[in-house]
């Protein structure tokens, strides 16, 4: 299988889970995703979920060598091969050194550029099953059984830090630190940029890129 180290780059409720569940069934990605990892060491009752959960309830960053030590110990599991979609991660430029350091190469950021008043609108229906990070919205994507996951049947909850006052921290941090990562690949050649309201647009173009560059070389 042709390497290809990717990551999904977004604002909070810009559809980094969503798009990431239609890359890894159209091409096989390993999906490492810190927030996910982060509500399983949570949900779990670690010492790693009991130090994260305040930050992540009140919409601040989880402290960066706590991530990169989960996001680097994932990406060392065997299964994840040299195949994977890393989402969530990096989210500011010390994390991104931390990858350059361990010797985490990136082949393709998928930039996404999604408008605010999209984002409170999804984040407001979002519904999420913990163990997978499936997410549903009550409307736009809903389970087939209300408040229930698909493919466990156990029950979806409202996130924590879905409420308005988190949410807004989070853009807050999502906007004070981007544009530093964006510079940052883009000045490596690797950086792609998405921009739009419906993943259902977004998603056409970014499958076609991806595609292409797995075909590059063959
Ligand atoms: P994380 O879980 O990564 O949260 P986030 O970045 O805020 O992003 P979300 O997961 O909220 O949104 P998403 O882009 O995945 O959107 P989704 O597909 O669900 O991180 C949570 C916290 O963990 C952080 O705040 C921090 O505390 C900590 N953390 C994580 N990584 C860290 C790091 N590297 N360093 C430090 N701390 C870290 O979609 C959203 C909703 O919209 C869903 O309901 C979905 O169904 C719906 N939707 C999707 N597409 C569409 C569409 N086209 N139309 C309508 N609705 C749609
Ligand atoms: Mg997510």
């Amino acid at each position: 299988m042709k390497s290809l180290r990717a990551l999904i780059l977004g604002p909070p409720g810009g559809g980094k889970g969503t798009l990431s569940k239609r890359l890894v069934r159209d091409f096989d990605f390993f999906h490492v995703s810190a927030g996910d990892a982060l509500r399983r060491e949570v949900a779990e009752g670690t010492r790693l979920g009991r130090e994260s959960e305040a930050f992540i309830n009140d919409g601040f960053l989880v402290p960066d060598d706590v991530v990169t030590k989960l996001v680097v110990n994932q990406l060392a599991r065997p299964e994840a091969g040299d195949r994977w979609l890393l989402d969530g991660f990096p989210r500011n430029i010390a994390q991104a050194r931390e990858l350059d350091r361990n010797g985490v190469d990136i082949d393709l950021v998928l930039n996404l550029e999604i408008p605010e008043a999209e984002i409170l609108a999804r984040l407001g229906g979002r519904r999420v099953h913990v163990a997978s990070g499936r997410s549903y919205h009550v409307d736009w994507n809903p389970p087939e059984v209300e408040g229930l996951d698909d493919e466990t049947g156990e029950p979806l909850v409202t996130r924590p830090d879905d409420t308005a006052d988190a949410i807004r921290t989070r853009l807050e941090r999502y906007d004070d630190l981007t544009q530093a990562l964006v510079d940052h690949y883009e000045s490596r050649g690797v950086l792609a940029t998405f921009r739009g309201t419906e993943s259902d647009v977004i998603y056409p173009s970014m499958k076609a890129h991806v595609a292409d560059m797995l075909a590059e070389g063959i």
